[in-house]
């Protein structure tokens, strides 16, 4: 897919433009002619089969690694991330973890406190689990403090990288319901990576489906309906019908599908370009 397809109005309130981007590790190519530009109250997900380049994209984005070839333009003012590992200071409390960013802009701690404490009840942590330090939570709670810091930071785009793959699905659905919710709110930006195109079909605006060897993007699909209004039936219909279209079997490696059912053009919500 031409990277040049991809350019369109950018928006004042801030864009993460992506353009033709390349990228090597030790003379093996791992991404090619990517493209694509985020604005601020867009839901992307950037899809792909394991060993694609999700990741290191993404730490293109965040300046995590050094830009090779292509252009990266971030104009948001405040850019934050949250990894698929929680990544929180053992020797910390819970509140102190979530508080970190604020502590490293000069906020005093009676005020990033409160402010933790207000965020905290957002993701439904308790007060209780505050003083706790992170060996004392479960994998579910340290998510949660996780993305409370992330929230905290007040970002207008938001890089995720399957932050959720680790979790049942209660709390999954829990905290999807809860990034939506800021997300609408804030108008935030969101480039997300996931190996899940369910995740991807409930939450986002756009997917890019990304294919391997070299890491590059073989289609965009582009989601109508507004994530607050896809209930699970929704979900799981229109997952089945982009995992029957040929591109995406074969960006995921996956046989052609055995008995495919015709997708009613007239009633369908998503469209793509490759
Ligand atoms: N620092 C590195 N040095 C050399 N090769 C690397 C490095 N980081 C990643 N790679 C290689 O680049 C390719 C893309 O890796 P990346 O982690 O971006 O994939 P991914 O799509 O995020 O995979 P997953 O879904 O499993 O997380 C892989 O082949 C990986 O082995
Ligand atoms: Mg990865």
């Amino acid at each position: 897919m031409s990277s040049s397809l991809n350019r369109k109005p950018v928006s004042q309130k801030g864009y993460l433009l992506v353009e033709n981007v390349e990228h090597d590790f030790v003379r093996t190519q791992v991404l090619q002619n990517i493209g694509f530009t985020v604005q601020a109250g867009e839901v992307y997900a950037l899809v792909g089969p394991s060993g694609c380049g999700k990741t290191t994209l993404l730490h293109l984005c965040n300046g995590l690694l050094d830009l090779q070839d292509g252009i990266i333009e971030n104009t948001f003012q405040k850019t934050a991330s949250m990894f698929q590992q929680p990544r929180l200071l053992p020797w910390k409390t819970c509140l102190d973890n979530m508080t970190l960013g604020l502590k490293a802009k000069g906020w005093n701690k009676k005020d990033r406190n409160l402010k933790g404490l207000k965020l905290a009840k957002l993701v439904g942590l308790q007060p209780s689990d505050l003083e706790k330090f992170p060996h004392q939570l479960s994998g579910g709670m340290q998510s949660r403090v996780a993305l409370a810091r992330v929230l905290l930071l007040e970002p207008d785009l938001l890089l995720l990288d399957e932050p959720f793959s680790a979790l049942d699905i209660g709390l999954k659905t829990e905290l999807y319901q809860l990034l939506l919710e800021q997300q609408t709110q804030q108008d935030l930006a969101v480039l997300m990576i996931t190996h899940d195109l369910m995740e991807a079909v409930r939450l986002s605006d756009n997917i890019l489906l990304m294919k391997s060897k070299p890491g590059r993007i073989a289609a965009s699909f582009k989601l109508t309906r507004p994530p607050s209004l896809r209930d699970d039936a929704w979900v799981y219909q229109t997952t089945a019908e982009l995992l029957q279209q040929p591109i995406v079997r074969e960006s995921f490696e996956l046989p052609p599908p055995t008995s495919p059912s015709p997708v009613d053009l007239a009633t369908r919500e998503w469209s793509y370009t490759c």
